[in-house]
């Protein structure tokens, strides 16, 4: 047995994925902002919620379906927009994608893919979002929109918490940010990872193809190119903006707080994401885990809350769901998968998450995800979660639109 099928959980993919990625890439999935504190909390503060299960409640099967904008998704977990997939495997957004279609989920693909939107769209069928920002060039924006409508894709996301590139630190470190550059310690490292190279080296060069119209150059100026195409004045002027050019489903990406997503709410956009990027983008920020229940209670169910940031178990997406968050994305989960097998390694981290939800819910008495909510839940010294706390700014009440 290989050790990628010795593999159970979604950590066993990630010390895989240490063995079989040069040092500097693992850092870039891995690593987050500043001191990490954030990227920590995501995960450490899904332990401050414990799951009370019901006795003598069972039933044969379970059903873990979600429903979002009208399609049925077998399983609340879906993949988040991450940025340089084909670094870690060989056209890695096309592996991701033909995993997600064979696993029936939603992939949402990110402007900063390695191969261009439409080239992932014709890859594997399937449910994609395209993640977008709003650029200095609002031009850019508006064609990205465009493009995404031609191939296919069913809904906008955009990400709201990088007027900036964060300051990942390991990356500033092993020469993959800003000025980027190779140093002995990198090629030495590279050197210890063969079958990367070898594996790498048979597709051609990496680039970002779906900024190339837009004056990206190789990657080794992308974050350059980034830092200078976004635009840190970005304001909720400019989603409203591009809620008048966008008829699809629009979704928010890195709402924090139960005044934030009330606006985007009223503004009219059809789903929230609590976020902080996987904690690589504002570090010492709140865990996503502990934003959820404050953002969830100001939706009031009007449209679905999404969160992602942490989740490594199906215990996890649990705790969220009975927070109130119709499916969860992952992240770091996915890429460890991918870089341990590619397409094949995408479909064992769902499978391994979804299969551990199934778990779950049978032992906790769950027949459907719709039985979860906070009474399902107790903080780590069993007592009731309360309330989440009140969001100042809420009380300024936003017309609702819709
Ligand atoms: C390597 C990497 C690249 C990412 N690139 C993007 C991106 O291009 N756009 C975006 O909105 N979020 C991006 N993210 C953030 C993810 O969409 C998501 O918010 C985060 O990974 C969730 O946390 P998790 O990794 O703990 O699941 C990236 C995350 C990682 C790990």
């Amino acid at each position: 047995m290989s050790a990628f099928e010795r593999a159970i959980t979604i950590d066993d993919l990630r010390v895989l994925t240490r063995s079989r990625l040069p040092r500097a890439l693992y850092d870039y999935i891995e690593g987050g902002a500043g001191d990490e504190a954030t990227l920590v909390s995501n995960g450490a503060r899904f332990a401050a919620y414990r799951l009370l299960g019901r006795a003598l409640a069972g039933t044969a099967t379970r059903d873990q379906s979600v429903e979002l904008f009208g399609r049925r998704l077998p399983s609340p977990v879906i993949v988040a927009p991450t940025g340089g997939s084909g670094l870690f495997w060989p056209a890695g957004e096309a592996e991701v994608a033909r995993a997600c279609a064979a696993k029936g989920t939603v992939m949402m693909v990110s402007a900063g893919a390695t191969l261009s939107l439409e080239d992932i769209a014709v890859a594997a069928p399937g449910p994609k979002w395209l993640q977008l920002f709003i650029y200095r060039d609002r031009g850019i924006t508006r064609d990205f929109a465009t493009r995404a409508a031609g191939a296919g894709y069913e809904a906008l996301c955009l990400t709201v918490d990088c007027p900036i590139i964060g300051p990942r630190e390991r990356d500033l470190r092993n020469g993959l940010s800003a000025n980027p550059r190779l140093t002995l310690r990198t090629c030495l490292d590279a050197a210890r990872h063969p079958r990367w190279w070898l594996r790498m080296g048979r597709r051609p060069r990496i680039g970002f193809p779906n900024y190339a119209r837009h004056g990206a150059g190789p990657l080794r100026d992308m974050h350059a190119f980034v830092a200078g195409v976004l635009d840190p004045t970005v304001g909720w002027k400019d989603l409203e903006w591009l809620r008048g050019i966008w008829s699809g489903p629009l979704i928010v990406k890195g709402i924090m707080r139960g005044s934030d997503a009330t606006r985007a709410l009223a503004i009219g956009c059809d789903a929230i994401q609590v976020s902080n990027h996987g904690g690589r983008q504002l570090d010492q920020t709140i865990a996503t885990i502990d934003a959820l229940g404050e953002v969830a209670t100001a939706v009031e169910g009007r449209i679905p809350v999404l969160l992602d940031g942490g989740i490594r178990r199906g215990t996890d997406v649990l705790k969220a769901v009975a927070l109130g968050a119709r499916a969860v994305a992952v992240g770091r989960a996915h890429l460890w998968g991918l870089a341990a097998a590619g397409q094949r390694g995408v479909e064992k981290a769902l499978a391994i998450l979804s299969g551990e939800i199934d778990c779950a819910m049978a032992i906790g008495g769950w027949d459907s995800l719709r039985d979860l909510d906070r009474s399902s839940l107790r903080d780590d010294a069993g007592r009731p979660i309360g309330s989440p706390p009140v969001d100042p700014v809420q009380s300024s009440p936003v017309a609702v639109a819709r």
